[in-house]
């Protein structure tokens, strides 16, 4: 882990790193591997298929680290955006550096997706209901049920996770018990139309 003091980077020479804490620190240098596909302020990429993270709470990033580690999620054949991400995981050598990198993520000032999907959100309000309990009224994640709060979320990106967890491709796992109760949620959608509304009424929430 860094230590503070002096940063000497190649050609960008000496740099001052005793501002932020020393766990920050090493997160923000950590976070260089993810830039690629999450983008450098956590907005995510859709043509990479990888999600916006910025601001998401550490406790749920070092979750999903740690599955994807484990092989809990993203080593489903079918998986391809999954297959793509944990080899990413892989390249954060210890707990330390998952927790680090998870820790940078959080400070990062969410953004604001934008809508690539249509649905009727006024139905939608009416099957979210069925979710406040894990993701909250507001969607702002519910911690104490493992839930993540799903407003800083692309549409894009909602709808692949719940066909994932229809299709069994995530929580499948038998490690996977917090997708296990995610699983049965996503089946309760029982058609795409339902999937669009849900939503486009969690899009409202932001
Ligand atoms: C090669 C592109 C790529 C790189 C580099 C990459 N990721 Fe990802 N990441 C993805 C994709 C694609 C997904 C979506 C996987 C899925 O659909 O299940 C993802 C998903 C995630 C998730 C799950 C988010 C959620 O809401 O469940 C986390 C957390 C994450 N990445 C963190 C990181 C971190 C930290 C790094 C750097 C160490 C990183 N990623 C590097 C492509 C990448
Ligand atoms: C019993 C609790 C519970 C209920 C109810 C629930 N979820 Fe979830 N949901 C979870 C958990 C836990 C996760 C995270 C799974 C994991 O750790 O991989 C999750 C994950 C998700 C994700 C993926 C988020 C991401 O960043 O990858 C989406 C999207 C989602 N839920 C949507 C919904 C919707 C829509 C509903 C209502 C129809 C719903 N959930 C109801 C527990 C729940």
């Amino acid at each position: 882990l860094l230590t503070g003091g002096l940063l000497c980077l190649g050609a960008a020479g000496c740099s001052e790193v005793s501002a932020a804490p020393e766990g920050l620190e090493a997160g923000e240098q950590l976070y260089i591997y993810c830039v690629q596909c999450h983008d450098d302020n956590g907005s995510g990429n859709q043509q990479f298929r990888a999600p916006a993270l910025a601001g998401m709470p550490s406790w749920y990033v070092v979750a999903q680290l740690d599955k994807f580690r484990s092989g809990a999620r993203g080593d489903h054949p079918d998986d391809v955006d999954g297959l793509r991400m944990r080899p990413m995981s892989r390249t954060l050598k210890s707990q330390d550096e998952v927790e680090a990198v998870a820790n940078f993520i959080e400070t990062l000032t969410p953004t604001r997706p934008e809508r690539t999907m249509k649905g009727d959100a006024i139905a939608g309000a009416q099957l979210y209901k069925a979710c406040v309990q894990c993701h909250g009224a507001a969607g702002e994640g519910v911690k104490s049920q493992a839930g993540p709060p799903l407003i800083r979320s692309s549409d894009w990106y909602m709808a692949a996770q719940i066909q994932k967890f229809k299709d069994g491709i995530r929580g499948t796992d038998p490690e996977d018990k917090t997708g296990a109760q995610m699983r049965p949620m996503a089946m309760s959608l029982p058609t795409d139309k339902a999937v669009n509304d849900v939503i486009a009424y969690i899009m409202t929430m932001r």
